[in-house]
């Protein structure tokens, strides 16, 4: 890639500052000094800015226990973004895998990779998402059967064109769902309990797919592991 490109990616310069620092003669490549910004370098070269040197950083996974409160947005606005919450170098580079709201706590993947993001929200790949969803209204007996029937065959909700896909509805108590969508829809499992006549009150993402939150606490994040990422 190009130097100016190289420092773009491995510091906090803009491709316009990097340009800057090489004009400076603040770099070098393999110990020569070089101000030209068209010049390519690879995994290869050892460049240097001020004497630090500067290593390429790969493809970026990771998942978030994302508190209340905290937006899976890349825009800055009244509340603070998943983003905000991951320590790590050029951490506005990572995008949330399918958003939650603001309300929603539970597990949000982030990634640099563009591609793999659509393999795990693309709803061909039928990736489960399981959601724990408290409910304001006990749901039992009939009016269960029919919630279940409703969700299973999938229905239409207000404003959308296509029907829901096939989720699977289980409780836990009368008053928590574990609710299984193989998609992900603006407000979809509140709007799916609407339809049924319920309310969401609080809502938890638990997995996606293979992946679990398990003991991941509440705000933490941690990479995902090579395996983790082969998942998808
Ligand atoms: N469905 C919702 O209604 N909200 C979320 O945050 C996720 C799924």
């Amino acid at each position: 890639m190009r130097l100016d490109r190289f420092l773009a990616e491995t510091t906090d310069l803009t491709r316009g500052l990097a340009k800057k620092a090489l004009q400076r003669g603040e770099v070098r490549v393999n110990g020569e000094l070089v101000k030209q910004a068209a010049t390519q370098v690879d995994e290869a070269s050892r460049v240097t800015w001020h004497d630090e040197p500067l290593v390429l950083v790969g493809r970026r996974y990771l998942m978030l226990h994302k508190p209340p409160g905290v937006e899976c947005t890349a825009r800055r606005g009244l509340y603070l973004r998943a983003i905000d919450l991951i320590d790590l170098p050029k951490a506005e580079r990572l995008q949330p895998v399918g958003r939650l709201d603001v309300d929603t706590t539970g597990l949000v993947l982030l990634t640099d990779d563009g591609q793999w993001s659509h393999r795990v929200t693309a709803p061909r790949r039928r990736c489960g998402k399981v959601y724990r969803v408290s409910l304001a209204e006990p749901l039992a007996g009939e009016a269960l059967e029919q919630a279940a029937r409703c969700f299973a065959e999938g229905l239409l909700l207000e404003g959308d064109t296509k029907p829901t896909r096939p989720a699977e509805l289980i409780m836990r108590e009368p008053r928590v769902a574990e609710l299984t969508l193989f998609e992900g829809r603006y407000h979809q499992v509140k709007r799916m309990f609407a339809v049924v006549g319920n309310h969401v009150v609080a809502l938890h993402r638990e997995s996606v797919g293979p992946l679990a939150l398990a003991d991941l606490p509440e705000g933490a994040w941690r990479a995902l592991s090579a395996e983790e990422i082969a998942a998808f």
